[in-house]
């Protein structure tokens, strides 16, 4: 059976093709390769052994997205995670993100409503919630205004995929709302390769205590959390992988109760930046080297998830703790800092 991966060379979207291949469906990746590598290719094939179609293109193209579907009219599912990522870049460059977030979205819809089964999983993110009133966040916490182009493109992004699955029955679709996937395969064939700088924590922190960042900043340890820090839902991107290949299940078996159906992706617990540079001490055994610096502009205070929708309806739920996902990232630096 075959699935279309977008953005399949990226972080989450290279470890949602292992595991689909894992399970026999044959894959087909599209990327621009503008935010991965082609290496990764050969990180998918030496853990599954498969090699999966690949096709260098840029969603942008409309004329090449359709010429793509006419090729490949036996597609039976779409996950779509093509997509940009960085919060402080969406803010300098909006129309940049709304192009890459929001054409794109429009042009594989467009495709995807041909085809005769139209089965669609969409990258969305737990930012929709901004600050919840309440936690754990359960799905039908209140979307609030987003803080960001970014957060805006996966809100907009959810409503263009819920006005198509209204008038076009045969459309079926499910958001994906993660909270905050870390981590690498345990192979360590595959994790994170962020360009330039990390913004995220987790490779900020691997890349401290590999040497190539002098200090980890701490943004601000004056929130009212117990210890000051914000808490975030870490979550091992091998459980978001499988998330994925069990939503595309559920719409392949026509198991969905609506033909748009959001969940939340979080283990349910919400760790502290400090909570989590302890783990990353206990399980690589290094001493990091980090300050308290001030807050960093737009962060939540705290935000972890609700699961119980996805534990009921998806049947699933993480395996793996903060410690597996900490120990697998510094287990990638390491093999990276090899290089
Ligand atoms: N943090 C630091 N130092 C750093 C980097 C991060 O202290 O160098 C802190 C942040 O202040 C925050 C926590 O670590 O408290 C997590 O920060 P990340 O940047 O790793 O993750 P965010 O929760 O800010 O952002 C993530 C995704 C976004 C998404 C957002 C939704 O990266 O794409 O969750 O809330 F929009």
């Amino acid at each position: 059976m075959k699935v279309l991966v977008t953005g399949g060379l990226g972080f989450i979207g290279s470890h949602t093709v292992v595991e689909l291949q894992k399970e026999g469906y044959q894959v087909v990746i599209i990327d621009n390769l503008s935010n991965s590598s082609i290496e990764v290719l050969d990180g998918i094939v030496a853990i599954t052994g498969k090699k999966p179609i690949f096709e260098q293109l840029d969603l942008r193209d409309k004329t090449k997205v359709q010429g793509f579907f006419k090729q490949h009219q036996d597609i039976k599912g779409v996950i779509h995670f093509a997509a940009s990522k960085a919060v402080g870049e969406s803010v300098k460059k909006p129309l940049l993100y709304y192009e890459n977030n929001i054409n794109t979205l429009v042009y594989v819809l467009q495709e995807l409503e041909k085809l005769e089964i139209a089965n669609f999983i969409f990258s969305s993110s737990c930012t929709v919630y901004g600050q919840a009133e309440k936690m754990p966040i359960t799905e039908s916490a209140p979307v609030q205004k987003a803080e960001s182009p970014y957060g805006n493109t996966k809100q907009i992004g959810e409503e263009i995929i819920q006005d198509t699955c209204k008038i076009n029955p045969k459309v079926q679709a499910i958001a994906l709302r993660y909270f905050n996937p870390i981590g690498a395969h345990q192979s360590v064939k595959i994790g994170e390769l962020p360009i330039g700088v990390p913004q995220n924590l987790i490779p900020y922190i691997t890349q401290t205590a590999g040497g190539i960042r002098e200090q980890l900043s701490v943004f601000g340890d004056d929130y009212p959390t117990p210890d000051g820090t914000c808490i975030r839902d870490y979550i091992h991107v091998v459980d978001v992988a499988i998330a994925h290949v069990i939503a595309l299940q559920r719409l392949l078996a026509t198991k969905n109760e609506i033909n748009f159906e959001v969940f939340n992706l979080g283990t349910g617990t919400g760790s502290s930046v400090l909570e989590v540079i302890e783990s990353f001490e206990r399980v690589s055994g290094e001493k990091l080297n980090y300050k308290i610096v001030a807050r960093r502009e737009g962060d939540v205070i705290s935000a972890f998830a609700d699961t119980q929708k996805a534990n009921k309806y998806l049947g699933w739920k993480t395996e793996l703790t903060l410690d597996d996902a900490m120990l697998s990232a510094w287990k990638w630096q390491q093999s990276l800092n090899k290089d």
